[in-house]
């Protein structure tokens, strides 16, 4: 049986000039969302992500036909002979994102059967808000374990006029109630929705394909159902996340990095926080008022702060970076603090990072975080996708070598990051074992010898 871990050795600082791939948390719903419309899309800068790479299967498995050019990151999905409603089991526990398909197949085919999605080491992940919304709009479900089936009841057809309201502006709930809403008769209002860069990016690519959704203030979003909605071409957002753990893989190596596509607009309170702990961040200038901030550079700075965080829906901390900011905070003077609102057991990693020499402790939702001079690299595991980034940055610095396992998590998460590490200069590779005895590394040496 092989086995398959992320190697990494304490580096050099990290140096250089990264492009960014496509949002992972952006692409996998526009990708649910071409079901709204028959007929052939384009999709560019889409990483080939494991998670993308599942929901090509699962749209193939709805009747798409599907064809991604990863080395121009073009992915082409016809929808035409899309004929299947049905989210097979094997694919939902797969991959949670899966449920995102339930509000287009009702709102193009007026039903929809989805096995019900597990949970996951983060946390339970109910969907309980997009039931809660889809009954609102008039979609009866019946529960059928492992399935979830659901109609739009007959006498929902005449335009109604609806207020959806959410108890937590929560990313996926937003994201299906708001496809269902495009093509439904009528006006359709979503209060307390999350706004974050990947629902304006679905919402842009919707606009485009002939949706009418306006944002309003209060977050509040207003849907004038159509009846058609049309294939097209889009370019999927930078990834703010990726982006996110390549600056701090140079803060955390007292590098530097310039990631000329990045959104700085999309992550203003990340990048306040790396100056907050010293390091110089500057970012694009407005080339006309309406053009987004483009391009962000950091140099780390040789002494970083302490600093705090709390989680929230966007604007506010994104939980996703959690995770790699502690890992750079472990490194840093004095005390920091992780507040972690979003998830319920998403401070997993506290206990990889201390196995490493980090000195931190949890009460409930909290951690604190006492900054200590080095880390010394040992065997750890991967709990979630950002846990396996923040154990990855601190193998670039720990002295020796650290052997992180649960890469598939790494793999759901980013397009092949380790490469993009590695051209900055990190030693880390992903490595797939059948027998370590003689397994030679990228430079020859016996793999065996290096983990003794
Ligand atoms: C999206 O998950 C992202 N995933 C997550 O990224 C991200 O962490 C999260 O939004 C928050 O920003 C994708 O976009 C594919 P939520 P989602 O619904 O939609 C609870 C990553 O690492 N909740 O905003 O599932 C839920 O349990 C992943 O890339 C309910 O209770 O997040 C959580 O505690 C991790 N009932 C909170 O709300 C519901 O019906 C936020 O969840 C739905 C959610």
């Amino acid at each position: 049986m092989s086995e398959r871990f992320l190697l990494v050795k304490q580096s050099q600082p990290l140096h250089g000039t990264v492009e960014l791939t496509g949002a992972k948390n952006a692409v996998l719903v526009i990708i649910a969302s071409l079901l709204l419309a028959e007929g052939k899309s384009t999709l560019y800068s889409v990483p080939n992500s494991a998670d993308v790479r599942c929901f090509i299967a699962l749209m193939t498995e709805l009747g798409a036909l599907v064809h991604f050019d990863v080395k121009l990151k073009a992915l082409t999905i016809d929808t035409t002979m899309v004929n299947s409603i049905e989210v097979s089991p094997e694919i939902m526990n797969k991959m949670r994102a899966s449920i995102l398909v339930m509000g287009p197949l009702l709102a193009r085919f007026g039903k929809a059967r989805v096995a019900l999605p597990g949970g996951c080491l983060i946390g339970a992940r109910p969907i309980n808000y997009h039931l809660q919304g889809f009954r609102k709009l008039g979609v009866s479900l019946i529960e059928d374990k492992p399935f979830l089936s659901a109609s739009i009841s007959t006498d929902s057809s005449n335009p109604i006029h609806d207020r959806v309201i959410l108890e937590y502006p929560s990313v996926g709930a937003t994201e299906n109630l708001l496809m269902y809403a495009t093509l439904k008769p009528g006006e359709t209002v979503i209060v307390n929705a999350a706004l974050e860069p990947e629902v304006l990016d679905l919402i842009d690519i919707l606009n485009k394909m002939g949706a009418k959704i306006y944002c309003e203030p209060g977050q509040l979003i207003r849907i004038i159902g159509v009846n058609k909605l049309n294939p097209v071409e889009h370019t999927v957002i930078p990834d703010r996340l990726e982006a996110g753990a390549l600056l701090l893989a140079a803060c955390i190596t007292k590098g530097s990095v310039h990631l000329p596509n990045a959104r700085a607009d999309h992550m203003d309170l990340f990048l306040e926080k790396l100056r907050e702990m010293g390091h110089e961040v500057y970012v694009g200038t407005h080339q006309t008022p309406l053009f987004p901030l483009l391009g962000i550079s950091l140099k780390a700075c040789q002494n970083p702060q302490g600093v705090s965080i709390k989680t929230g829906p966007y604007p506010g901390f994104p939980t996703d970076l959690q995770a790699p900011l502690m890992t750079a905070m472990a490194l840093s003077k004095d005390i920091s603090t992780v507040e972690e609102t979003v998830f319920e057991n998403r401070l997993m990693h506290v206990k990889e990072l201390t196995k490493l020499g980090a000195q931190i402790t949890v009460e409930g939702q909290k951690a604190t975080i006492r900054g200590v001079e080095k880390l010394y690299g040992t065997e750890l595991i991967a709990t979630d996708i950002r846990a396996s980034c923040g154990l990855a940055l601190a193998g670039l610095i720990a002295i020796g070598e650290t052997k992180i396992g649960g890469v598939h998590h790494w793999e759901r998460g980013y397009d092949k990051l380790e490469e993009k590490l590695r051209f900055m200069g990190g030693n880390i590779n992903l490595i797939e074992a059948s027998n370590i005895d003689n397994l030679m590394l990228p430079n020859g040496e016996l793999l065996k010898k290096r983990i003794a």
